[in-house]
Order: C-alpha cells, then sequence, then structure tokens
C-alpha cells in the first residue's frame, strides 16, 4: 500500500479539528490531533503541581510522560499516565495554560519526536496542529494551512464553547493564545509549497471539500 501523510495546520478557530477529522474518514486514514498531545502534557504538569515557569522540570516531564492518544477520527481518547483526559484537556483552564508547555523547546523537540513515530507507523494519516506542514511533517504527500479571518474564528469559538462566553473574554482568550503560539511556530502565512484554504467565507461541507480539492492538487 502507498503511504499517505496529509498535513494540516491552522490558528484556533480555523475548524482545523472537525475539517482534519472528516478528511481522514473521507480518505479512510488515521487521525492525528497534535493539540491533543500539549493539552494532554498541560493538564499532568499542573496536576503534579510544577511550576509553569519552570521550563526545566516542563521538560522533564514531557520525556518522562506516558501518553497515549487514538489516532481514529471517530474515537477521541487520550490518556497520560494512568489518567483518562480526553475530556479534561478541552477545559479553559488547559487552553489558558497550554503555551507554557507549547513555548518550550525541548517539551516541543520531544513532542515532535513522537508525532513523527505516530506518523511513520499509520499507512494513511492525517496530521493537524500548528507546525505539520513545516516542522513535524514537511515532505507529507500534501500540506496544507487552514486560515479564517478573525471575526469567523471567534464566531466558530463561541459556538463551540455554547455561545456562552462574553465576547470580549471570548477574543482576548483565542488570541491571546494565537499570539504566544506564533512566538515558537508560524502558522499563520504558509510556507513554501503549502497550500491556503480559507475558510472565512465557506460553511462546514465546502470546507472540507476545498480541503480534499487541495489534497488533489498536491497529492
Ligand atoms: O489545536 P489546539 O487548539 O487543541 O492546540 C492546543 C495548543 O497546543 C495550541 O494553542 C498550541 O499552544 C499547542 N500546539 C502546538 N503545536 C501543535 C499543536 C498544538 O504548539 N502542532
Amino acid at each position: 500500500p502507498t503511504n499517505l501523510v496529509i498535513a494540516i495546520d491552522g490558528p484556533s478557530g480555523s475548524g482545523k479539528s472537525s475539517v482534519s477529522k472528516a478528511v481522514a474518514r473521507a480518505l479512510g486514514a488515521a487521525y492525528l490531533d497534535t493539540g491533543a498531545m500539549y493539552r494532554a502534557i498541560t493538564y499532568s504538569v499542573l496536576d503534579a503541581g510544577t511550576d509553569l515557569s519552570d521550563a526545566a522540570a516542563i521538560a522533564t516531564a514531557v520525556r518522562e510522560a506516558k501518553l497515549e492518544i487514538s489516532v481514529d477520527p471517530d474515537h477521541e481518547h487520550v490518556v497520560i499516565g494512568d489518567t483518562v483526559v480526553t475530556d479534561a484537556i478541552r477545559e479553559p483552564r488547559i487552553s489558558e495554560q497550554v503555551s507554557a508547555v507549547a513555548t518550550n523547546l525541548e517539551a516541543r523537540a520531544e513532542l515532535v519526536r513522537r508525532q513523527r513515530e505516530i506518523i511513520a507507523t499509520n499507512v494513511r494519516i492525517v496530521a493537524e496542529g500548528r507546525d505539520i506542514t513545516t516542522v513535524v511533517a514537511p515532505d507529507a504527500n500534501a500540506r496544507i494551512l487552514l486560515t479564517a479571518s478573525e471575526e469567523a474564528r471567534l464566531r466558530r469559538r463561541g459556538i463551540q464553547l455554547g455561545g456562552t462566553q462574553d465576547a470580549s473574554a471570548l477574543a482576548s482568550q483565542v488570541l491571546e493564545r494565537d499570539k504566544k503560539d506564533s512566538t515558537v511556530v508560524n502558522f499563520t502565512q504558509a510556507a513554501d509549497g503549502v497550500i491556503t484554504v480559507d475558510s472565512s467565507d465557506l460553511d462546514f461541507e465546502q470546507t472540507i471539500n476545498a480541503v480534499l480539492d487541495a489534497i488533489n492538487t498536491a497529492a
């Protein structure tokens, strides 16, 4: 069988996760949510009471972490140590503090290594995150940057969180996180050879089709 690796990057609220999952299903491929790995490490570091400003402690925690992540697009399952954290890693407190792990270069190196391992053990896989097109899998068969206007991203994140959030609090959460993340990875501009799909004016189905078209063009 021929290997197929699809790399998808984008900011939060771009629809990356749901679109990547749907694309994986359409291609009969596995699905890797790399953000869930950063989130799981954040969960365990907080759970252990580790000081988030202690970069060396975070790096050690990542190296020693027993981390399991399902690559089935129909079955979300994340385990760190002996704790199932599938739902807990979506809590706002994790989103608010995940950048402490994401900006730790040793932590990134270790997670990138593990992500490459997962990609290598799957014949067909869609991997999604912030640095997949540039760092984790720059030689993927297709590389896509999924973007959306700030307005569209805030609207989607608001809906995802149940629409109960104060608009300005939501804006600062989403934009602050992107700002912190973009200090270590560039996911706002497409690198050479990366196809940009702008989903601002597309609905979910249209976005999936645009990504599948981009994959057909590239792969
Ligand atoms: O995609 P998601 O919003 O779940 O990612 C959570 C966080 O993980 C991001 O805000 C970012 O800090 C980090 N991340 C990263 N590199 C990736 C995927 C996620 O730094 N490839």
